[in-house]
């Protein structure tokens, strides 16, 4: 096992944490945007939705805006913090409005693009909206000369590649072949009949998920329309995210917990980016079972004489059941992690472990906990 993150995120900008629901991405990209705030960087951790008791502990409110962590939070936990920590809370549609605000070529078009219902669909509950505004933040506030990194939490998708698809799948969805043909169709007539249109819209709701009801075939080609001359063209504006994905100075470090379903995410996400010609940079497995594993059962009878108590019998079968889950735990995970070494291959990249701590992790000191394994 590698010593540290440190040497594998050298030179990488952003570093994106991804992988599974609810295996730790939010958390260790805290915990990595701590790492580098501790050897002096300015950092910008872009989080969503991080659990309300970490937040609350940081002094971060649920507002979209840069929120300075108060270095006073860092030295009250007896840490020492040269370099400094904002946190950025990812609004997918206020970032998507702002979007629409910079690029909308007069005030009339913004406001019908921003009042339009096929906008507010896809701005707030199309697949992959949120992956694909976490990257445009991240191409905005790249260039910003207050910020040395910026370590992005990504949402928690079903699948992880819904992440590094989003802005291919909203090209698809947007600009697919029967949309075109749609919008064609609007801009000669002026307007829809629905029965000449009905196939056509049959694909395009595939696309575009489930939305019904009166007016929505003209929302659907305004909007396009609106869209595409508000990007120059929606296809390049999403190439250009699409490319920013696989920027070189772009580290993807994969959150996975020992569970099956989580190491199968990551496996099918480092064979994705291996397709791409990427790799993953560090694959993070957390939530293990603590090392060293519990003391033995006369170790445990001679730990309790020592204070004086005698253990019943049925404490003795309760320890002995215990010890016996621990040990079926430690062989599962010693499997999971084969197989993940296994699936992830000759060019596997550095895996780092993480225990699961007594305590959720809620605060800077938590926080410092799991820093401790991967910023040792
Ligand atoms: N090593 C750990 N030990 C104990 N608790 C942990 C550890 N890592 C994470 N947790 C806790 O597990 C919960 C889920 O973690 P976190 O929010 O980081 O996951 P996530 O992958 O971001 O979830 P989501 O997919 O919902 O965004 C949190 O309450 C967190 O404090
Ligand atoms: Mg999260």
């Amino acid at each position: 096992m590698p010593e540290s993150l440190r040497p594998l995120l050298e030179g990488k900008q952003i570093v994106v944490c991804v992988g599974a629901g609810g295996v730790g991405k939010t958390t260790v990209a805290a915990t990595i945007a701590l790492g580098f705030a501790q050897q002096g960087e300015r950092v910008l951790c872009i989080t969503i939705d991080p659990a309300k008791r970490l937040a609350d502990s940081l002094g971060i409110t649920m507002s979209a805006e840069e929120q300075l962590v108060s270095p006073e939070l860092f030295t009250s936990a007896g840490l020492e913090i040269p370099g400094q920590l904002t946190v950025l809370m990812l609004d997918t549609k206020r970032t998507f409005d702002d979007l629409v605000r910079r690029h909308a070529s007069s005030p009339a078009v913004r406001d019908r693009i921003l009042e339009n219902r096929i906008y507010s669909y896809v701005s707030t509950s199309l697949a992959g909206t949120q992956s694909y505004m976490a990257m445009e933040k991240v191409l905005l506030v790249r260039q910003d000369p207050r910020f040395d990194r910026i370590v992005l939490d990504t949402p928690p998708t079903s699948n992880a590649l819904d992440f590094l698809d989003a802005p291919e799948r909203l090209i698809e969805a947007i600009d697919s072949a029967a949309m075109r043909w749609l919008v064609q169709t609007f801009e000669k007539s002026g307007r829809f009949s629905l029965n000449f249109v009905a196939r056509g819209v049959a694909l395009v709701l595939r696309g575009i998920g489930r939305l019904t009801g009166k007016g929505f075939l003209e929302h659907l080609a305004e909007f396009v329309v609106e869209l595409n001359e508000l990007f120059g063209g929606f296809r390049e504006r999403a190439a250009a995210v699409a490319k920013a994905f696989r920027a070189p100075d772009l580290a993807y470090v994969l959150v996975t917990s020992p569970a099956p379903a989580a190491i199968d995410e990551v496996s099918y996400f480092a064979a994705r980016l291996r397709e791409q010609g990427m790799h993953p940079d560090a694959v993070v497995v957390n939530r293990l079972q603590p090392n060293p594993p519990p003391a033995s059962l006369a170790e445990l009878i001679s730990a309790a004489r020592e204070l004086g108590l005698e253990l019943s019998e049925s404490a003795i079968a309760g320890v002995q059941r215990a010890a016996e889950d621990d040990r079926a735990r430690a062989r599962f995970e010693a499997e999971q992690l084969e197989l993940l070494d296994s699936v992830l291959g000759a060019e596997r990249p550095a895996i780092l472990h993480v225990p699961v701590l007594s305590r959720d992790v809620h605060d800077v000191r938590g926080l410092s906990l799991v820093s401790a394994r991967l910023f040792p």
